[in-house]
């Protein structure tokens, strides 16, 4: 992609390889930080000469969540403090954007507190990839980059091979994303009505669409503890479809009991993209690089920015 002058790379701890991967796209070195963290847990960061430039500070904020939102704040804060001319905070997974309205009285609006907490650090813009909530952009108080994952996961799904498939929304939010991959496919699209029960448990309700004697292409924004996939994969069967499915997520967090539920979902492919560091002790993925999207997102940022 060539060289931007004026503007730099800050990465943070959360996904170092993801930062150096866009700074390389953009032909640029990361900006040298450090990030120290003191034994009673706070954390000390500093970032090295950003004076004038234009600067992103990239920082996926997955688990553990807090820890990777307040180093992001520090960052961004530091380099305000240091004289960059912007700040740009580049949040490839959004932790707390699926807290994105209150469900009964007493409950904090965490998307819209996370999202203001970057702007009151020094953000002027966000860039994030796939936001679990369509209405992201509404709940920030600037200037929102979407950058979308979509057509890489579909690229990588590409031809689904032999036998007849179905593209399966695990959840109702998924039924728009769903039915964008069945069109790009040419298959057709299911859906499963789902209940959340807690954090780590869902009831997959109803199906709706015909997936008898199909194979399931389950897609989602983003795998957690895999308890949605593994609910829509048993509605799936239990309504005629085939064993092991496919399944594609933009972001793959697998936390908790992920793992040990994919291991028994048995998928034929997991794709996922790199918008998160893998885990340590995630499932094996097929992992597409959001590197050259992301870079593409800030050079035009860049661009528009510089006289
Ligand atoms: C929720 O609506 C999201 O789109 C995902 O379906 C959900 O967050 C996945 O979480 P888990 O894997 O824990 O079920």
């Amino acid at each position: 992609m060539g060289t931007a002058p004026g503007l730099g790379v800050v990465a943070g701890s959360a996904h170092p390889e993801l930062a150096r991967a866009v700074a390389a796209q953009l032909g640029v070195d990361p900006v040298p930080t450090e990030v120290e963290r003191f034994p009673d847990g706070e954390l000390h960061v500093t970032v090295g000469p950003v004076r004038g430039a234009d600067v992103y500070v990239v920082q996926p904020t997955g688990p553990p969540v807090n820890e990777h939102l307040v180093e992001l704040l520090l960052l961004l804060d530091a380099c305000r403090r240091a004289g960059a001319s912007r700040v740009t905070a580049v949040v490839p997974y959004f932790g707390y954007a699926r807290h994105d309205r209150t469900s009964r009285p007493g409950e904090p609006l965490a998307l819209r507190v996370a999202a203001d907490a970057l702007v009151a650090s020094g953000a002027s813009r966000l860039v994030v990839v796939d936001p679990h909530p369509r209405s992201f952009e509404a709940a920030s108080p600037v200037p929102v980059e979407v950058v979308s994952a979509v057509g890489l996961l579909v690229d990588a799904l590409g031809d689904p091979g032999p036998g007849r498939h179905v593209v399966v929304a695990p959840d109702l939010g998924a039924v728009r994303l769903a039915e964008h991959v069945a069109a790009a496919l040419g298959v057709p699209a299911a859906a499963v009505a789902k209940r959340r029960v807690s954090g780590t448990l869902v009831r997959a309700e109803d199906l709706l669409g015909d997936v008898r004697g199909r194979d399931a292409v389950i897609v989602d924004d983003m795998i957690a503890t895999g308890g949605t996939l593994e609910a829509a994969a048993r509605l799936v069967r239990a309504h005629g479809g085939r064993a092991n499915p496919v399944v594609a997520a933009t972001h793959g967090l697998f936390t908790g009991p992920a793992a040990a539920r994919l291991g028994t979902l048995a998928p034929t492919r997991l794709v996922v993209t790199d918008t998160l560091a893998p885990p340590p002790y995630g499932p094996p993925a097929e992992v597409r690089s959001v590197a050259p999207l992301l870079a593409r997102a800030m050079a035009r940022l860049h661009d528009a920015s510089t006289p």
